[in-house]
């Protein structure tokens, strides 16, 4: 499983993602009722710069999760969404437990996150994760303060950045590199490259 941020090149498999939601689903994910388009337009508005979004992906890459950290005036909103068929695997927790690092690293002083108080899984998401939850009228609120990193944990989570990027980027990249690395190879692709006469 990788778990990674999204970037804006993304946006249309976000937005299938959600689409592809069953209407409880979208319920659970947005705490509302949401039409196809409702859900066009917010993934239209998503801001993935300002933003946290993390994927989660498969063995095959496909996206089978996303949790978002949209940042707010004393305190950064969280949510999650994980495939249908992909639950109970503990996705959910990874994404949170990387989202609160990241929120955490960035200095963020708290998260929270809002849900239907019938949404069992995210309830025990959210307190194993050390937030408190509570819950009005139908709706639960969980929230954590974060403290300060240290530099020492500073440091260490820029590596383990570094090195999950050079790792998925270097599954990627890894046969084209080869390529260019094998000498033979390279001029051949050199001459297919050069225009004809
Ligand atoms: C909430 C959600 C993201 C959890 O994803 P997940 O990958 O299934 O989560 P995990 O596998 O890590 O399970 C989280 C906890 O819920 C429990 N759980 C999972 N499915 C459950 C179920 N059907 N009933 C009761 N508990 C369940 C797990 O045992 C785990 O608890 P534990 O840590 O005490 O063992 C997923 O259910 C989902 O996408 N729901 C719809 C959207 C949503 O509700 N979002 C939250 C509001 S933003």
């Amino acid at each position: 499983m990788i778990i990674r941020p999204l970037t804006h090149y993304e946006r249309e498999a976000v937005r299938s993602f959600y689409l592809s939601l069953s209407p409880d689903d979208r319920r659970k994910r947005f705490c509302s009722t949401v039409s196809d388009d409702t859900i066009s337009k917010y993934a239209d508005r998503m801001n993935f710069n300002r933003d946290t979004v993390l994927g989660a992906f498969d063995e095959r890459m496909l996206l089978v999760g996303i949790a978002e950290l949209v940042h707010g005036p004393g305190a950064s909103e969280m949510a999650f969404s994980v495939r249908p068929d992909m639950r109970g695997q503990k996705i959910g927790t990874k994404l949170l437990q990387k989202l609160v690092q990241r929120a955490q690293m960035c200095s963020v002083a708290k998260v929270f996150v809002q849900f239907l108080s019938d949404n069992t899984p995210m309830r025990k998401m959210a307190s194993r994760a050390g937030l408190s939850v509570d819950t009005v009228d139908g709706e639960s609120y969980a929230a954590r303060e974060l403290a300060e990193p240290s530099s020492e944990e500073l440091a260490h989570w820029h590596m383990e950045e570094n090195l999950s990027r050079g790792g998925y980027f270097g599954t990627l990249g890894l046969p084209r590199w080869g390529l260019l690395a094998d000498r033979s190879a390279n001029t051949k692709l050199l001459e297919d490259l050069a225009p004809a006469d």
